[in-house]
């Protein structure tokens, strides 16, 4: 090996080192700026969590000893197949809608009263899904579900 290529390999891997640094000083940068969470003014409270069972192509969730349990009650659902917001809407309806956020994509772990709140920028939604305040500008997407022996199914 020559000295030449000594230099040159020197070279790269300083290059490469220097590159390295600057891309990770761009993503120190990235959150440490406007995109990086922040704490929304009113983040309500933090929604209990459910497992959810993957099953037939559906989530069936156990109403008993949860929020569910109760008309109003809303649960964050966890599951193999995604995270859902589930609320319970009267004795036998339920209402399911994707628990990721719209804007960038964090998980809606929130309740403030009747309304899903993101603890990331403060996007706010409905129970059916829909955009009470932003940045969030898109929908929730709506599951259908049903309710048989203390189950909730969402239907994916
Ligand atoms: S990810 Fe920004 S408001 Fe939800």
């Amino acid at each position: 090996m020559s000295s030449t290529d000594l230099s040159r390999r020197r070279f790269c891997a300083g290059a490469c080192h220097a590159a390295s640094g600057i891309a990770l000083a761009s993503v120190v940068s990235a959150c440490k700026g406007g995109d990086s969470p922040t704490s929304p003014n009113n983040p309500g409270v933090t929604l209990g969590v459910s497992q959810g069972r993957f099953t037939n192509g559906n989530v069936d969730v156990t109403v008993a000893g949860t929020a569910l349990n109760n008309v109003g009650g809303a649960v964050l659902v966890e599951s193999v197949a995604g995270v859902f917001l589930v609320s319970r809407t009267a004795d036998t309806t339920f209402s399911a809608i994707d628990a990721v956020c719209s804007h960038q994509s964090c998980t809606v772990t929130n309740a403030d009263g009747d309304v899903y709140v993101c603890p990331c920028h403060g996007s706010r939604y409905d129970r059916t899904g829909r955009v009470v305040k932003g940045p969030a500008m898109a929908s929730l997407r709506r599951f259908n579900t049903s309710f048989t022996n203390g189950v909730v199914t969402i239907a994916l």
